[in-house]
């Protein structure tokens, strides 16, 4: 379950931290990639080197420690990461996570995460049953965080109750568990495509268009965070590409054409979420073209339709477009879903707030043959991609 996974952990400031080594050392024997957040109270009780050494990554413990200039560090670690775990989870962490204070490298990249988070609390037996304590983890239960519960036993302090950290195995397993419960597309091969393509004039030059992959980069780590087996087939954008997902590579409409075609057969749903350049120029040059006096003309030539071609081709396949639309989305939308014989298309008014090309945000309208539509407003475009996937899912169930 967490093998290719990318996981931050992060140890907060309590005795149990050395039981924290333990469980970095397992995530990576069950093939995870560990990256370690250490607070200043963790390193009294173990040295960052410990953790480096066993996970192979350095140790962040300084928001301000920029170790490459080009990031920044909490807001890129906390894009890497598939899961986050704290452990061990002192009062004081979980506190601040429930009151949105950042005010140090773990509790800031907490904030700026969107993966899953599993909080291992370890206390005093007191401590842990304090209603300040309970209330926050209540709040944070409330918000999607995950809990994996303090054993009962002999405590540090000399207590003999609840509040111990449970073993890293146990950890490991419950976290193992609660994500397999999560593989809603478990066994099912989905094609996404996505991103701009660019169509060569010269070395220099070529058209192109504002798409920047980020809604079908969405949809892709979506899809195999909940267990499918994912091909990703993306013009040329600058994104990481998701955990487990196979990435290919393409310039052109014509090698996105290629390529498609090639995964097509095999696959069980397939949505274009792919910005592809409907014409290309009809000579391209090797050398660069010299300005002239006047104005100049390039011939252009229309580039295969990708989605139609699959459309025709379409046997079992789920087949599901994106419309991009400035004018009478809706009936554009349907249009398509029609001509391209698709099973369900995704209609975005490209003009509306938050939802252009380029933006974090989405808002869309998903439309399936059979006229039932759904609105899935203002949204991050993984929580688009989710409500898509939900959709899809229930559109594919077989009674
Ligand atoms: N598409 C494709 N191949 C093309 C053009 C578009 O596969 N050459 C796919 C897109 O990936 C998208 C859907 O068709 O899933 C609709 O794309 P869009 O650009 O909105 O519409 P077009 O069909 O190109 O029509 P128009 O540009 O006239 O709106």
């Amino acid at each position: 379950m967490l093998n290719g996974l990318r996981i931050v952990l992060g140890v907060s400031g309590g005795i149990a931290a050395y039981k924290a080594c333990a469980l970095t050392s397992k995530l990576i024997q069950q093939g995870a990639e560990v990256k370690v957040i250490m607070t200043e109270n963790a390193q009294e009780f173990v040295t960052p080197l410990t953790f480096q050494a066993l996970s192979r990554n350095p140790v962040y413990t300084d928001t301000f420690d920029e170790k490459d200039t080009s990031k920044i560090a909490h807001i890129d670690l906390a894009d890497w990461a598939d899961l986050f775990i704290i452990a061990p989870a002192t009062a004081n962490i979980i506190g601040k996570i429930a009151n949105g204070i950042a005010d140090d490298m773990l509790s800031t990249t907490i904030l700026a995460t969107e993966a899953d988070i599993y909080i291992a609390p370890a206390m005093n037996v007191h401590m842990y049953g304090h209603p300040a304590v309970k209330r926050n983890m209540q709040t944070l239960e409330q918000w999607g965080y995950r809990f994996i519960e303090p054993g009962e036993g002999y405590l540090a302090c000399g207590y003999v109750g609840k509040g111990r950290l449970e073993e890293p195995e146990t950890i490991v397993n419950a976290i193992e568990k609660d994500q397999e419960k999560m593989q809603l597309l478990a066994g099912k091969k989905i094609l996404i495509s996505a991103g701009p393509t660019q169509e060569k004039i010269d070395p220099v030059r070529f058209f192109t268009n504002h798409s920047s992959g980020k809604m079908g980069f969405a949809l892709a780590e979506i899809a195999s965070k909940w267990g499918a087996d994912v091909t990703l087939v993306t013009g040329p954008v600058s994104f990481q590409t998701p955990a487990k997902v196979k990435r290919i590579d393409v310039t052109t409409a014509e090698e996105m054409y290629d390529q498609m075609i090639a995964q097509f057969e095999k696959s069980d749903i397939v949505i274009k979420s792919a910005a592809v350049a409907d014409y290309r120029p009809v000579v391209t040059y090797d050398d660069k073209m010299k300005k002239k006096d006047g104005p100049m003309q390039i011939e252009l030539e229309r580039t295969k339709d990708i989605l139609k071609e699959l459309g025709e081709r379409k046997t079992s396949q789920f087949l599901v477009g994106f419309a991009a639309e400035t004018n009478n989305p809706i009936a554009s939308g349907k249009q398509k879903l029609r001509n391209k014989n698709l099973d369900a298309i995704i209609i975005n008014d490209i003009k509306a707030t938050g939802a252009g090309f380029g933006s974090d945000t989405n808002d869309v309208v998903y439309l399936h043959q059979s006229g039932e539509r759904s609105h899935f407003t203002l949204a991050t475009k993984q929580e688009i991609a989710k409500q898509i996937f939900v959709q899809i899912n229930k559109d594919t169930k077989v009674d």
